[in-house]
């Protein structure tokens, strides 16, 4: 499929992001040297597909509202071959972040890319790969990451990450990050508060301005406050490192918003309240701060957020699906919208059972935890003993798909074979598990 310039516009205007085409190979015309104390939380890139992907940086200015970037994208690391050149605007109202789709790329392709500011200061140096072509059968590889707290440790799984991947081959380096949540924990201890947990040091990651104190957490209500925290993670250099080498795909969890919440009621412990402001602003922070290829239907503006204004309303009635049907509560959840699916196939959380009769969903920690990915006709069941001494649960697998009788066997361990059991309605399997351990079943 080919994709217009007009097409990208388009594009690059639902996701609020400037946009650049690549042409033909040039010198660079940017008078570039390095500043990155200037740019303190490097550079980025996101969701590539085979001709574009998104560029992202910040360049924080102490005058005026508005400045102007230039942003260059070259095929060689030495930008002697500039593909593509563009103005990058950066202000107060984004917090000084900016975003540009960059399109016309070539599939499956290393691109290096720089910002520069109006004096020359420039941006560390970025690398991405876009995404190959759908008819390309080469695989593509990735890693997954989450979860990622700053607080409780520095982020150096990420050093190792490029670590091995610069030795690795060619073929056998990552093509993307895919970044499955909580980017952020938006709950904080300061240090003077809390010196240490499960006897690690905790690290500084932010002051939290206009926030709530809840015991000893310290939680974001205000868009300033979320971008203290997106700041703070940023500061980890093994994180930059890893966005200036990687584009990542993200996707957010509960921490990008808040610990216990759900649609936008913020809770933290004992605080629980209405926060429709505070679902809008965890939503701006985490625009400005992740190029992502996600929705705002509020705004039309290309520089900036545009938070939609909300108030903090009870939210009491609940529709059918659950979802409450408070106006304030709707535009606050639907401020910013994000579209990944998988395109083939279904995941289920799946009932377990000690007894093989009684079944239900997990209650605490101790116990089998499982799910099915179910792909065309086969399914794959991972099932994972959270528990610190041994179990042999039931879990519970899809009927149509693995019949009584059917034979499943562990990915992990070939030679361990699990036989399919009819159970009252349902069909189950027994699936014994050492203290912490996990299998990956599917049929033989
Ligand atoms: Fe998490």
């Amino acid at each position: 499929m080919t994709i217009s310039r007009r097409d990208f516009i388009q594009i690059a205007a639902t996701m609020g992001a400037s946009l650049a085409w690549a042409g033909p190979e040039k010198i660079s015309p940017a008078r570039w040297r390095e500043r990155r104390d200037l740019f303190p939380e490097g550079v980025a890139s996101g969701d590539p597909d085979p001709h574009s992907v998104i560029l992202w940086t910040r360049r924080p200015f102490d005058r005026g509202q508005r400045h102007v970037l230039t942003l260059e994208v070259a095929a060689d690391e030495a930008f002697r071959r500039i593909v593509a050149t563009a103005p990058a605007p950066v202000s107060a109202a984004a917090d000084w972040t900016c975003r540009v789709l960059v399109a016309g790329l070539r599939p499956a392709s290393t691109y290096w890319y720089r910002f520069t500011d109006e004096d020359g200061n420039g941006s560390r140096v970025g690398r991405t790969i876009t995404a190959p072509d759908p008819g390309d059968a080469r695989p593509v590889n990735f890693a997954f990451v989450s979860c990622q707290s700053v607080n409780d440790g520095t982020l150096n799984a990420y050093r190792r990450m490029i670590f091995e991947d610069e030795k690795a081959a060619p073929s056998d380096q990552l093509g993307f990050v895919l970044h499955l949540g909580d980017f952020i924990y938006e709950v904080v201890w300061y240090p003077e508060d809390l010196a240490t947990r499960y006897d690690r040091k905790i690290y500084e990651v932010a002051r939290i301005p206009g926030g709530e104190k809840v015991g000893n957490l310290h939680l974001p209500l205000t868009v300033e406050g979320y971008r203290a925290v997106y700041r703070g993670y940023l500061r980890d250099p093994d994180l930059q490192d890893a966005r200036a080498r990687w584009p990542f795909v993200a996707m957010w969890d509960n921490h990008e918003f808040s610990w216990q919440g759900w649609q936008s009621i913020v809770k933290a412990g004992s605080f629980e309240r209405p926060g429709q402001t505070v679902k809008v602003a965890a939503n701006q922070a985490w625009f400005e701060y992740l190029p992502a290829r996600v929705a705002r239907p509020n705004s039309t503006s290309l520089e900036s957020f545009e938070p939609p204004a909300v108030k903090d309303v009870a939210i009491e009635r609940f529709d059918a699906d659950g979802l409450g049907d408070e106006p304030n509560n709707r535009i606050a959840i639907d401020s910013l919208k994000a579209y990944r699916a998988l395109r083939y196939g279904r995941q289920y959380f799946r009932e377990i059972s000690g007894n093989g009769i009684d079944f239900g969903y997990p209650v605490d920690g101790k116990c089998t935890l499982a799910y099915s990915r179910i792909l065309d006709d086969s399914e794959i069941v991972i099932a994972l003993n959270l528990a610190a001494t041994e179990r042999a649960d039931y879990i519970t697998v899809d009927a149509h798909l693995n019949g009584d009788g059917a034979k499943l066997k562990n990915l992990l361990d070939p030679r361990a074979q699990f036989v399919v059991e009819a159970r009252g309605r349902r069909n189950a399997v027994k699936v014994p598990l050492a203290a912490h351990s996990m299998a990956i079943l599917r049929q033989t």
